[in-house]
């Protein structure tokens, strides 16, 4: 092929001659390579070699079926399999030669499958497309990647149950819309997350459980005319049968969306907890100190201990809800069956999983090394009246006050300590008989801090030997810990 040939496609001058000949896998029909350009938007090789290892497992599971199928020669399969170990090892010793000009690690393996093997490595793609194989060597991909996200989710609920159980009894401030509502203990609050996080996990476990399907027989779109065996090679992979329908195996990305679904979520999540930990590192607040592991100073302010870690997992939500974005809008207006828009599937699914390893590990990072201030949370608990709930329902417990009229009574109560500028417990009895006279000494004793937390036993409550209760039961549901 001359120069002069390749640089006039369809007739249009590319503004950059491609230094290749026609594609050598795909090039039968054409006289010449494409353009500079074409090349690189084309090739997906700078992302997609983290599918080398699925691809070669592929590759192996296929040749085997055809094999046994009596569709290639014992011989030819053999060749083939002998060569894809080989190539395993140089890419895995990073002696790969990887060629951007033949676009994806597809390609790229069976190319270098030729010049390792000759002849036999083109009948490798009998009965099969880049359509199915790239679809197959994605979803196994991702079902590891889940295994992986799913031990570092474990072990950050592990963190979490660990400081719970240290702090089931340490009083704080709960809050609605960041206002001081009641009292709750830090080990209550940090189990809200280990629930979070358990759900995370299910949304996971679903999805990878939906993409155990393996899509490898469906072909380009339509299925084959040689006689293979869909089962053997799904099994052969791991997956539990092959998917039902050809068009749908290699069309839809519905497994990547639902991880990505997922992953925005979890991302959420992560998200909220940093945030509450950047408040509660804030000296103003001063719950928690975080260690020197996860905080950086100023460069300017010696006094300083940046939340950086946690201020950065905030941040990285962004990143994974885009990628979800971009996928799912990628994907909506694209007719059946497989078109070139599915390449761009991959590189949010990679940068997802990659930033969620990174968060995940963080934030388990943060928590196991934090340490809390139980004084600085009990003093926390002296603002905002937070036993006024305890208050009102005592009015409604002992002296029989419907609720709205006790609501009322101890809005009245409220008011008056802040007159004074005091909490409720600093009312006499005088003062809160001067409001209610049917209030007796015995209200002191609801006001208490820890009294209200030990009251609220109901199930799912605050009340220590209930959040001590909910640590064994998810220690055994999620970590498999702690006997029966
Ligand atoms: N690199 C491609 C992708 O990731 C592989 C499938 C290419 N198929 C095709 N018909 N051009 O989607």
């Amino acid at each position: 092929m001359t120069k002069e040939s390749r640089s006039k496609p369809g007739g249009a001058t590319p503004a950059k001659p491609a230094d290749s000949a026609a594609n050598a896998l795909w090039g039968g029909r054409y006289a010449a390579g494409p353009s500079a350009i074409m090349a690189e938007i084309n090739a997906s090789i700078g992302f997609d070699r983290r599918l080398w290892r699925e691809d070669i497992e592929g590759s192996k599971a296929h040749a085997a079926m055809l094999a046994r199928q009596e569709i290639l020669s014992p011989e030819d399969a053999a060749a083939i399999a002998q060569g894809l170990v080989r190539i395993a090892e140089e890419i895995e010793v990073g002696a790969f030669p990887f060629r951007p000009e033949l676009e994806d690690i597809h390609m790229n393996i069976e190319a270098r499958l030729k010049e390792l093997i000759g002849e036999p490595a083109g009948r490798l793609h009998t009965a099969r497309s880049r359509n199915d194989q790239v679809a197959t060597d994605f979803r196994l991909w991702l079902k590891r990647a889940i295994e992986r996200l799913d031990a570092g989710l474990a072990d950050l609920q592990a963190a979490l149950l660990d400081q719970a159980e240290r702090h089931a009894a340490t009083v704080m401030p709960g809050y609605t819309h960041l206002q001081p509502a009641q009292p709750v203990t830090f080990g209550h609050h940090l189990m809200a997350y280990v629930e979070m996080i358990g759900r995370d996990r299910a949304r996971f476990a679903d999805a990878r459980a939906r993409m155990d399907e393996c899509p490898l027989g469906a072909a380009a779109l339509a299925g084959t005319s040689f006689p293979i065996d869909r089962e053997a090679t799904a099994q052969a992979l791991g997956f539990a049968r092959p998917m039902a329908n050809s068009l749908d195996a290699v069309s839809d990305r519905d497994f990547a969306l639902e991880f990505l679904s997922a992953a925005a979520i979890l991302s959420v999540h992560l998200s909220r907890f940093a945030e509450e930990l950047v408040i509660w590192a804030s000296p103003a607040y001063g719950f928690v100190k975080l260690s020197d592991a996860f905080t950086t100073g100023s460069s300017i302010m010696p006094q300083k201990r940046n939340p950086d870690a946690a201020e950065l997992v905030r941040a990285k939500s962004g990143r994974v809800i885009g990628a979800l974005n971009g996928l799912m809008i990628a994907i909506k207006g694209l007719p059946l069956a497989y078109g070139k828009d599915m390449q761009e599937d991959k590189e949010p699914v990679f940068a997802t999983v990659d930033t969620l390893e990174l968060t995940v590990a963080a934030t388990a990072g943060m928590v196991r090394d934090l340490k809390a201030d139980a004084a600085a949370m009990r003093r926390a608990c002296s603002m905002g009246f937070l036993a006024a709930t305890d208050l009102a329902d005592w009015l409604v417990r002992r002296l029989g006050l419907p609720f709205r009229q006790a609501h009322h009574v101890t809005g009245a109560l409220v008011r008056r300590a802040e007159e004074k500028g005091a909490g409720l417990e600093g009312l006499s009895l005088a003062d809160m008989q001067e409001v209610e006279p049917a209030i007796t000494q015995e209200i002191f004793e609801v006001l208490d801090i820890d009294a209200a937390v030990n009251a609220r036993r109901s199930f799912g409550g605050t009340a220590p030997e209930r959040v001590r209760e909910a640590v064994r039961v998810a220690r055994r549901r999620y970590l498999d810990q702690g006997g029966a």
